[in-house]
């Protein structure tokens, strides 16, 4: 028998207890919507950047970029970002707690105190601002990039002008971004310091809404290939009135997380909005010649944004499963094992049989190159738990019987059907078990 029940408090209890996240400087009451990654978090999000990157090279011609975090002032008047990138927010005059205004009713009590007054509704801008150096004043002023895309933008001139792109190409870009969310929630969902793949595809207007089409194409099949359910992703066409400053039409893919229906990832139909405006604020054409028509024109550019965290989360909600085996209740990630952080498990079954079981342990290793644990402390059945609630495919066993008929016991996370293999053939079974190309 087999349940989802999963909550968000269950994910974030796993999480703590097996090393995929934990809250930021925890020991000092922790950080409000700031997360830390621990070991299996790291091979998780891993998994994501390298599935992720290997699916947006499929589209064509990519290029790799990593910006700065910091910007000036001017880049982001130009994007936007300095007038349009905010949120209402109201604070409740009574106990001072602070709201966006369109998460609450404010014909209601503050759920926090229960009091009925509310400060006007205004606009905060999200984003971080810092100066450089010492000296105070306007020429010093920067900000935390609020998404990766802009740095893009503003580097196209020398991307294109050092590297064999011509257009259509895509830039593809993983990295931090940050957004003084006025309330971070739902764990990873909404956070304060989060890493977004990005990928900006410079076109011809006039090929840009199929463009816009086949990227929705390959990113939809994108969450398939990393094993969410099909049931519980759906994409959303913008109405005008939702569309962000920059888009000219917009579709969010979304998942269904266990606090309901939401925006995993934004693709978006920017126009040549950001480039002009660059354009225009530093002076600098940013323009692209045309052989066949002689003239210069400013390519159009289709977005694809989605978080890092946020997915990390959706992989996890789809992945919990609570069933029981041996009448025992288990926990278990069936991750694909695309995605699973660690992707076999070598369990000798007492001290006795450790020598050869590391041997195997660390020749897989090395033979495969995948990421692999080796554990012999505790109960077998606590040592198996142990592997399903992180969501590692396979469990080998070395018995008292393996010295003589040199074979091993393999066990399926999801079925926990057990088969005896030869010892030799352990390298192909993983092989095969997890598609592997190597
Ligand atoms: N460059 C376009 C852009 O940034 P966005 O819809 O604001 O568009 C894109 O963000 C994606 O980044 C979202 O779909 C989400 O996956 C992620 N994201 C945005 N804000 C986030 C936050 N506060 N916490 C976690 N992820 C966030």
């Amino acid at each position: 028998m087999s349940s989802t029940a999963v909550t968000l408090d269950k994910l974030v209890a796993l999480c703590k207890r097996r090393g995929f996240v934990y809250q930021s400087a925890e020991i000092y009451g922790g950080l409000n919507g700031v997360y830390d990654f621990g070991p299996l978090g790291v091979l998780l999000k891993e998994n994501i950047r390298s599935t992720w990157l290997d699916s947006v090279n499929k589209f064509g011609e990519i290029v790799l970029f990593d910006g700065a975090i910091l910007g000036p002032e001017e880049v982001w008047q130009a994007s936007g970002h300095i007038s349009n990138f905010s949120d209402p927010m109201v604070d409740c005059m009574q106990c001072k707690h602070r709201y966006r205004a369109d998460d609450i009713d404010l014909n209601k009590a503050c759920p926090h105190c229960g009091n009925k007054q509310w400060t006007e509704v205004r606009q905060f801008n999200l984003m971080f601002k810092t100066q450089l150096g010492a000296a105070s004043g306007a020429s010093s002023d920067a900000y935390l990039r609020p998404e990766t895309a802009q740095s893009i933008f503003i580097n196209f001139k020398n991307i294109i002008s050092t590297n064999r792109v011509k257009i259509p190409f895509g830039v593809a870009q993983i990295g931090k971004a940050f957004r003084n969310e006025i309330t971070p929630k739902q764990f990873l969902f909404r956070v304060r310091e989060f890493e977004q793949m990005e990928i900006e595809w410079f076109c011809k207007d006039a090929e840009s809404l199929k463009a816009f089409e086949d990227w929705c194409t390959l990113r939809r099949s994108y969450y398939d290939t990393i094993g969410l359910s099909a049931d519980k992703i759906r994409m959303r066409q913008h109405a005008k009135d939702e569309l962000s400053h920059y888009s000219r039409q917009t579709t969010d893919v979304e998942y269904e997380f266990p606090f309901g229906w939401k925006e995993l990832e934004g693709i978006a139909h920017r126009g040549n909005y950001d480039l002009t405006q660059h354009s225009k604020s530093s002076g600098k054409d940013l323009g692209v010649f045309d052989e066949e028509t002689k003239s210069t024109y400013m390519p159009t550019v289709v977005e694809c944004s989605v978080g890092i965290g946020r997915l990390f989360l959706a992989l996890l909600a789809d992945a919990y499963c609570e069933d029981v085996v041996e009448n025992e209740p288990r926990t278990v990630l069936k991750l694909n094992p695309l995605m699973a952080p660690i992707k076999a498990a070598f369990l000798p079954l007492t001290k006795k049989q450790q020598e050869p079981m590391e041997k195997l342990y660390r020749d897989i290793k090395k033979t495969l190159g995948i990421t692999a644990q080796f554990d012999e402390s505790g109960s077998i059945g606590k040592r198996y738990r142990r592997q399903d609630e992180i969501g590692t495919p396979l469990c080998f066993t070395y018995d008292y019987d393996s010295e003589n008929d040199h074979c091993v016991t393999v066990r399926n996370r999801d079925t926990t059907q057990q088969e005896r293999i030869n010892i030799d053939a352990v390298a192909e079974y993983i092989r095969k078990a997890l598609r592997l190309r190597t």
